[in-house]
């Protein structure tokens, strides 16, 4: 089978810990990001999201192997995270996250739904914060909102194609985006720790198996998947 994972943000986190778990399951592996992806065997295009003109070219040259797939699976992963809120979120701030949140995830579901054949998959990263929200997270609270809508769209959307798509809600992970929003240190690690009903942050290799298992299983369809280890109701 000649299987492709074309995924944003594979550069570190969640989205690298993704890329070698599909590398080592045979998929050829794309990543859109600023910096590169180190695993052996993924491409990289180097690309800012937050860009509204790709640079020439680009598009075309993504969708060329992809074309000869037997199936894909397409993991909007990439997102940008600020400290914001009613009071303080400028309109260009708003318009940079939703350009990375949302824009890029539709411009790359249009390109590259042609090449899709039965089996493929699209799977959006979402966030506990796609169904609640907190203080001081506005912009990516309402980006992590629209990507359910996104999601819940697309599945209707694509009645009969056999192409089915999740959104993954992960909690609490332990990567450079949940250290720079809580700040660096042990101490709010186990802060955060202790929100979680087993104590512990999770690894990105875990949401990576449950992105492997979703993409592998068509009866996960238009679902919002939680995988945040339990979080503590207050
Ligand atoms: N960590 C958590 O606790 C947590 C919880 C819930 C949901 N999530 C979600 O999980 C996903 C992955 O997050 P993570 O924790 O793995 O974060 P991370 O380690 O900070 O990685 C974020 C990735 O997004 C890419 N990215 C950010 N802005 C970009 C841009 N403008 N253009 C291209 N790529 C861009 C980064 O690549 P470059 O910097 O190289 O461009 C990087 O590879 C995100 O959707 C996040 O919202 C994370």
């Amino acid at each position: 089978m000649n299987n492709y994972l074309v995924i944003t943000g594979a550069s570190r986190g969640i989205g690298k810990a993704t890329a070698k778990l599909f590398v080592s399951e045979g998929y050829s592996v794309i990543n859109l990001s600023r910096n590169q992806c180190d695993i052996d065997g993924v491409i990289n295009y180097s690309i800012d999201l937050a860009d509204s003109e790709w640079p020439i070219g680009f598009e075309a040259e993504l969708i060329k192997p992809l074309q000869q797939a037997d199936r894909i699976c397409l993991i909007h992963n990439a997102a940008l995270l600020l400290k914001d809120s009613i009071d303080s979120l400028k309109a260009e701030n708003l318009r940079k996250v939703c350009e990375v949140n949302i824009v890029a995830p539709q411009r790359l579901n249009r390109l590259i739904l042609p090449s899709m054949k039965p089996q493929s998959s699209i799977l959006y990263i979402g966030s506990t914060l796609s169904e609640k929200a907190v203080g001081n997270s506005y912009s990516y609270t309402l980006s992590k909102h629209a990507g359910i809508g996104m999601m819940r769209s697309n599945c209707q959307d694509l009645v009969g194609k056999q192409i089915h798509t999740a959104a993954i809600c992960p909690g609490f992970t332990d990567t450079e985006m949940l250290r720079e929003h809580i700040g660096e240190g042990a101490e709010n690690s186990l802060q955060l720790a202790e929100k979680v009903t087993q104590k512990r942050l999770i690894e990105p290799q875990e949401i990576a198996k449950t992105l492997f298992f979703c993409s592998e299983n068509p009866v996960i369809n238009g679902a919002v998947i939680h995988a945040n280890l339990g979080q503590v109701e207050s």
